[in-house]
């Protein structure tokens, strides 16, 4: 017991339980709910993709966080060190690496995104975007600022250089201290946001569409989509949350911080689309725009509002917020990994993997500019590199952790974990029923249909 204690406190741990849920669902919070989410609803057809979306998370993501938090408890360690200890010698280990490259991977093109959101709040500070007459003009706005190779390196190093000064500072001096702050601050602008968008003359067409479920644009690609995004939203399939289930000290309650998480970054997904349906149909726009929906068609929104310009600043500022408390997330995976099986200290691992995730993003960065005609099947270096890492290692991962929980360790050990210092796990055979046999299935099924 003194051993493990005095693993954990040199590695940093939690200081309180709120902390670490608010460092949690800051991982989880991000540009896959504000960027993300909103325009694949757009595309997919609104509320019955959206109850189709709550599914996945319930019964798909929700046990297998649970399994994360408690693989990470129980190790105290990285995702590689994890399954190394759980079943050591054996080829479990891959998922770790899996996961390690993945947060690697994930972090080169994010970073990018996160700059972009830098700049638009600087844009905005600046009045650079009070004056577009359609959102044709924002988008010409967005296009050009993409392509231009200076800026968007510029901010892409500044995005890497805000992650490095928050994790440099460990665990509960930099991750939590900065989550602490930054998640209340989201959801105090998400509120504030929500009421100016629904008081907009309009605004309940939009929540129709948002809200009100057609059935009839639900096929098996919308479930593929669907089970995608809950992935990557709950940042799951990396060993993320592993990584932050590390950092709790013994006497948490994992089931109920789950839960929490879960919820928390539901109803934040669900708070955004409530701010960004009712302002896009309110100006008579279109929400079927895609990925450049927030970026350019959002701006030319914000325009035609009255005090559009201070929303326009409080919106990238929720954006950027929220990205940042992702990627701090993103690159402790990294960083785990080298000091704990490396040994290196946290400083030489901060510096030496962030510098290199964005020499490897810079690619990605410059995929809209100098190297937008670089293309292998139609596809960018920036969708590349995305699509690998979000619709295959993730994916994978979370299918193989829920495989390795379910089968190999064995929910009997898992439950043992979670009741350590628990009362009894009420909902455990719901849940051993699920990361045996529902979240696996599921998640082959929905490569099987890929691949089909
Ligand atoms: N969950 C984050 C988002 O929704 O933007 C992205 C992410 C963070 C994915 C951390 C995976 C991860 F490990």
């Amino acid at each position: 017991m003194a051993i493990r204690n005095n693993h954990q406190k040199s590695r940093g741990l939690w200081n309180t339980r709120f902390g670490f849920i608010l460092a949690a669902s800051g991982s989880a919070v991000g540009l896959g709910n504000i960027w993300k989410f909103p325009y694949i609803v757009g595309q997919n057809g609104g509320g019955a993709f959206v109850l189709i979306y709550i599914l996945c998370t319930i019964v798909v993501g929700l046990p297998i966080m649970l399994a994360e938090f408690t693989i990470g408890r129980k190790t105290s360690l990285n995702p590689v060190g994890a399954f190394q200890s759980l079943k050591p010698k054996s080829h479990w280990v891959k998922i770790g690496y899996m996961g390690v490259l993945a947060g690697f991977f994930i972090l080169s093109f994010y970073a990018v995104v996160g700059g972009w959101t830098l700049a638009y709040v600087v844009k905005a500070f600046t009045h650079t975007m009070s004056n577009f007459s359609s959102p044709k003009e924002a988008g010409q706005f967005f296009g050009s600022f993409i392509a231009n190779t200076w800026e968007v390196l510029f901010y892409h190093a500044l995005f890497m250089a805000i992650c490095v000064g928050i994790v440099l500072r460990g665990i509960h001096g930099g991750i939590e201290k900065a989550c602490k702050v930054l998640m209340p601050t989201l959801v105090i602008i998400l509120i504030f946001l929500m009421f100016r968008a629904l008081t907009l003359p309009g605004a309940m067409e939009g929540i129709e569409f948002y809200l009100k479920p057609d059935f009839s644009k639900i096929g098996p690609q919308t479930i593929l989509i669907a089970l995608g995004q809950a992935f990557f939203s709950l940042s799951l399939g990396m060993g993320c949350m592993l990584t932050y289930g590390s950092y709790l000290p013994e006497q948490e309650n994992l089931t109920s911080a789950t839960v929490y998480v879960v919820i928390f970054d539901t109803i934040i997904a669900l708070l955004v689309g409530m701010v960004i349906f009712p302002a896009v149909f309110a100006m008579g726009l279109e929400p079927t725009e895609g990925p450049s929906l927030v970026f350019s068609v959002l701006p030319a929104v914000f325009v035609g509002m009255p005090f559009g310009n201070l929303v326009s600043i409080v919106f990238f500022t929720l954006l950027a917020i929220a990205a940042i408390t992702s990627g701090i997330s993103l690159l402790e995976v990294v960083v785990a990994y080298f000091i704990d099986q490396r040994k290196w200290d946290r400083k030489k691992a901060v510096l030496v993997t962030s510098v290199t995730i964005f020499a490897f993003g810079v690619p990605s960065g410059l995929s809209f500019g100098v190297l937008s005609e670089a293309k292998l099947f139609d596809m960018n270096f920036f969708d590349h590199v995305d699509n690998i890492a979000s619709n295959y290692l993730l994916p994978l991962g979370g299918m193989l952790t829920a495989i390795f929980v379910g089968w190999v360790w064995g929910t009997k050990s898992a439950e043992e974990e979670i009741e350590k210092h628990e009362t009894k796990f009420h909902w455990g055979h719901v849940w051993g029923f699920l990361i045996r046999y529902i979240s696996p299935v599921a998640v082959f099924l929905v490569f099987f249909a890929k691949f089909v």
